[in-house]
Parts: structure tokens; C-alpha cells; sequence
């Protein structure tokens, strides 16, 4: 809670330029809460450097994601929009709770063996400790609730882990927060490998779609987008392809997925690929106009950034002095 208000916290890296996953898993979602709610937004670019960055992309990665937050809806007036680095609070606290986080649970999480399959030649000890520092993010700020999507569900619950030992150790420190996953839009898959997740890292530029991708491409891709040999628009576990499109379509056009099925029925992929490219293109027009305008204002953009690392560091540094006194730091 912050003050008499329930507080959600997110964060995105820029690691990557950001996917329709990204957007439909959790940006989007960001948005939803309103006044009576305190919001906490974060570029999490402490994050991204656990796998190798090149500075200068990494510099205009932060921007385009704090402009990205504000075009897909957040107002700066409203939320509170920052960047992890700029408050030193989260790597201070994220030392602290490591010392709470057992070698273990760390072991066990999904994203640091896939990451570690994919980078062999640089396993640090940040990739493994993520977790900590995505607890320290959530933590700082009382959080209640995280919007995310499904890969992020096992973080969530190691943060919980981490706050109830935190507690029972000491004493009622830390709020226990709770996800939230819109389970319509949770795991965005590929559209190369329809199994996999999309993910902005992926190599394959067919396999995923930009949020800020021009209308054409996102076109060409969902017309690329691996299918079956059957040609029934239909929902099922035997068709992940074609049900991945049809949850991209229901998110966009607000069609429930037996709209869907009846609108294509005796009609072929062909059709239906299109109709979807051409509802994600739309629905994210607006997106990419305002986009277009803010990235063009970096001072705007460095207002935001500014005035948002001030308010989240009020509340860190309230946090941080509570832990560090309970541990029994002389402060
Ligand atoms: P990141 O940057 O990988 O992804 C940002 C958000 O997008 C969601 N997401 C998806 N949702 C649905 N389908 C997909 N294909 C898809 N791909 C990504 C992610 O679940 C996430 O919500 N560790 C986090 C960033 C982070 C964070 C935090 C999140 C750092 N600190 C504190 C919440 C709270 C990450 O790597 O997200």
C-alpha cells in the first residue's frame, strides 16, 4: 500500500524492441488502473545488462520504452514512470535480498536455464541473481499487484517467497504482492514456432511482431505465420498456430473466440491471416503516431524520467531505511 492506496508496480526491459507479447501480455494492462490505485513504471535496464548490450542501442532502448509506456496510455501526470537505474534503491535493496534468496530457488527458475542455454559464453552471476533484483523492484514500493505475463509467474512467486521470509525472520516488513495475468493474452507465441513464446530476442524477424512495425510488415508476417495443413479457423490444443492468431485477433477486434470461428467458416488461412494482420496494424496505429511524436521530444522524455526517479526514490528510501533497521544496520 502507498498512503491509503493499493500500489502496482511493472517493468519492462529494453532489451529489445518491444513485441505484441509485450504489449498484449502486460503493457497494455498497465493502463487499466486507474486513480485509485498507486502505479509504479519501470524500464528495467539493470535487467537488460545481464545479457551483453551494446551502449548506444541500450541508451535509445530506455527512451523508446519510456515513450512506448506513455503512447500505449500511461500519463505521467498519473503514474509514476522511471528508470530502474536511476534510483539507486533497487540495486541496494536487491544486495539485501540476496542474502534471503537461497542458491537453490535460484537454480530452479525457467529463465535462467533457457538464458543460460542461449548465452553459454556469458553465465554471470546477474543472470543468476535476477530474480533478486525483480524482487527488490516490486518490494520497494508495498506493491499488491504486478501485471505481467505468464513467463514472469515463477519471479512473482519467488518474490512472495522472499517477502514472507523476510517477515517471519523479522518482523511485518514487506507487502506480499499478488500477479496479475490477463489469461486471454498470458503467453503470445511465435509465429514461426507457434510452441514457443514470442520473445523480443528471438533472431527470426518473421517470428515476431514490433509493437511499432509498419503496417505493411505486420501484414507480410501474419501471412507468413506457420499454420497447419487444415484449413478450419478453429480453438484447440492440436492447433497452436491458428489459436495463436485467434487469441491476437480476439485481443484486438474484442471478437470472442466463436465470432471468430463463425466469420471464417468455409473461408481459408488466407483470409483470416489477413484480417488479423490488419486489426493488429490498426489497433496499434494510434500507438505508433503518438510514439512517433514523443520520441522526437527527448526532453519531454527526460522530464518524465526525471520527475518519475524523484517520486519512486521517495518511497525507496522510506523502504530501504525500514529494512536495513530491522536488520540492524547502525543508519
Ligand atoms: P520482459 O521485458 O521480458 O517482458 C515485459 C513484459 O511482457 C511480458 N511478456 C509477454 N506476455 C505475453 N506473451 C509474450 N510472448 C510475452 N513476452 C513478454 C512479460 O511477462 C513481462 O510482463 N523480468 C521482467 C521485467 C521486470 C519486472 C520487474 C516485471 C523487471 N523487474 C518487476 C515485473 C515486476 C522481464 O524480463 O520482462
Amino acid at each position: 500500500m502507498t498512503g491509503d492506496k493499493r500500489t502496482v508496480f511493472s517493468a519492462v526491459q529494453p532489451s529489445g524492441n518491444l513485441t505484441i507479447g509485450n504489449y498484449l501480455g502486460a503493457i497494455k494492462n498497465f493502463s487499466r488502473f486507474g486513480e485509485e490505485y498507486k502505479t509504479f513504471f519501470c524500464v528495467a535496464d539493470l535487467h537488460a545488462i545481464t545479457v551483453r548490450q551494446i551502449p548506444a542501442e541500450l541508451r535509445k532502448r530506455t527512451y523508446e520504452t519510456l515513450a512506448l509506456y506513455i503512447a500505449c496510455g500511461l500519463s505521467p501526470e498519473k503514474n509514476t514512470i522511471f528508470v530502474q537505474s536511476h534510483v539507486p534503491e533497487h540495486t541496494e535493496l536487491a544486495w539485501l535480498l540476496n542474502c534471503y534468496t537461497m542458491f537453490g530457488e535460484l537454480s530452479r527458475m525457467t529463465q535462467f536455464k533457457d538464458k543460460s542455454a542461449k548465452h553459454a559464453q556469458n553465465i554471470n552471476a546477474g543472470l543468476f541473481t535476477y530474480p533478486a533484483l525483480m524482487a527488490a523492484d516490486i518490494l520497494l514500493y508495498g506493491t499488491d499487484i504486478v501485471p505481467v505475463g505468464l513467463d514472469q509467474k515463477q519471479h512473482l512467486e519467488l518474490t512472495r517467497d522472499i517477502a514472507i521470509r523476510f517477515n517471519q525472520t523479522y518482523s511485518d516488513t514487506f507487502t506480499v504482492p499478488e500477479g496479475y495475468i490477463s489469461t486471454d493474452t498470458m503467453k503470445i507465441m511465435s509465429l514461426a514456432e507457434p510452441t514457443s513464446k514470442m520473445s523480443k530476442s528471438d533472431e527470426n524477424q518473421n517470428a515476431v511482431v514490433y509493437i511499432l512495425d509498419t503496417k505493411d510488415d505486420i501484414i507480410r508476417k501474419f501471412k507468413r505465420a506457420v499454420t497447419d495443413s487444415d484449413s478450419v479457423v478453429r480453438y484447440g490444443e492440436d492447433k497452436p498456430g491458428i489459436s495463436n492468431l485467434m487469441t491476437i485477433y480476439r485481443a484486438f477486434s474484442g471478437k470472442t473466440l466463436e465470432e471468430i470461428e463463425r466469420e471464417f467458416s468455409g473461408r481459408g488461412y488466407g483470409d483470416f491471416k489477413l484480417a488479423v494482420g490488419e486489426a493488429v496494424a490498426d489497433g496499434l496505429a494510434p500507438v505508433r503516431d503518438e510514439f512517433a511524436r514523443l520520441i522526437a521530444d527527448k526532453r519531454y522524455l527526460e522530464d518524465v524520467m526525471k520527475s518519475g526517479a524523484e517520486e519512486a526514490h521517495y518511497y525507496a528510501r522510506r523502504m530501504i531505511s525500514k529494512v536495513k533497521k530491522k536488520i540492524g544496520f547502525v543508519i
